[in-house]
């Protein structure tokens, strides 16, 4: 999800309360908190603003982005923004935290592009400083496990533009399987970028999964 669903100019919206604590099917509510060996994922906090705007802001994150706010207030009503998407069924973010921290480090979002999510598309982005250390690869499983077993996702797509290695890289080691060319989809600083379409679907990540879970040491 190069292109941010999020449109602050069309933000207008106030925000909503929801509760901390919930069950994993209760995410239209509020989203559940799921651990990883690396990393926990978990709703997102309005004194997240300043981390994210500090790491996701910087040029090399955010080139390949449709540009992400650029204050912490901006953050801020993107944050009030997701959860009220959340409470509507459209869309959810989670914050990314490496285990034992609280801090925000990235996120994880997925929009629905169907009905009732049985098609989504996914997004992610972390500080630049985590690349390269697992914690993509951690919480990408967290939220496959999450979309398709507990949304009931069936096919999930993700755009890359072609000229993003890393987000290339990263998608097609968790298993996405590119399926077309978007030619000139993603307008950024003046150009327009061609996007790779990848998508992974139900099937195929549970059979990944289960060859993961075979491929474990025994002890
Ligand atoms: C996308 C993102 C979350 C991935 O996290 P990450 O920690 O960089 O990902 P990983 O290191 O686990 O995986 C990237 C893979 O791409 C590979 N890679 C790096 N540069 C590459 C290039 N130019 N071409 C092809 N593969 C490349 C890496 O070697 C790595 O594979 P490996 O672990 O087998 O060596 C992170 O890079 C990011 O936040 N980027 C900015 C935001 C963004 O572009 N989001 C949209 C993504 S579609």
């Amino acid at each position: 999800m190069e292109t941010m669903p999020y449109q602050p100019q069309l933000d207008v919206t106030p925000a909503r309360h929801v509760a901390e604590t919930v069950t994993a099917t209760d995410w239209r509510r509020a989203l559940p908190t799921l651990h990883g060996r690396q990393v926990t994922l978990r709703d997102l906090r309005a004194s997240d603003a300043p981390s994210l705007h500090s790491l996701l802001t910087t040029q090399e994150v955010a080139r390949f982005m449709s540009p992400p706010p650029n204050t912490v207030d901006g953050f801020e009503k993107f944050i009030a923004w997701t959860h009220r998407q959340r409470a509507a069924g459209a869309y959810v973010c989670f914050a990314v935290t490496v285990r034992g921290y609280d801090t925000a480090i990235g996120i994880f979002q997925v929009r629905d592009l169907g009905h009732g999510f049985d098609t989504a598309e996914w997004g992610f982005a972390l500080g630049s400083r985590f690349w390269g250390t697992g914690v993509f690869q951690d919480g990408a499983k967290l939220i496959l496990e999450f979309v398709f077993e507990t949304m009931g996702v069936r096919r999930l797509e993700a755009r890359a533009a072609v000229l993003n290695g890393r987000g290339n890289g990263a998608l097609q080691k968790i298993g996405a399987v590119q399926e077309g060319l978007l030619r000139k989809s993603l307008l950024r600083d003046g150009r327009y970028l061609d996007q790779a379409l990848y998508a992974i679907v139900d099937a195929d990540w549970r059979v990944l999964r289960q060859q993961q879970v075979r491929a474990l040491p025994v002890h």
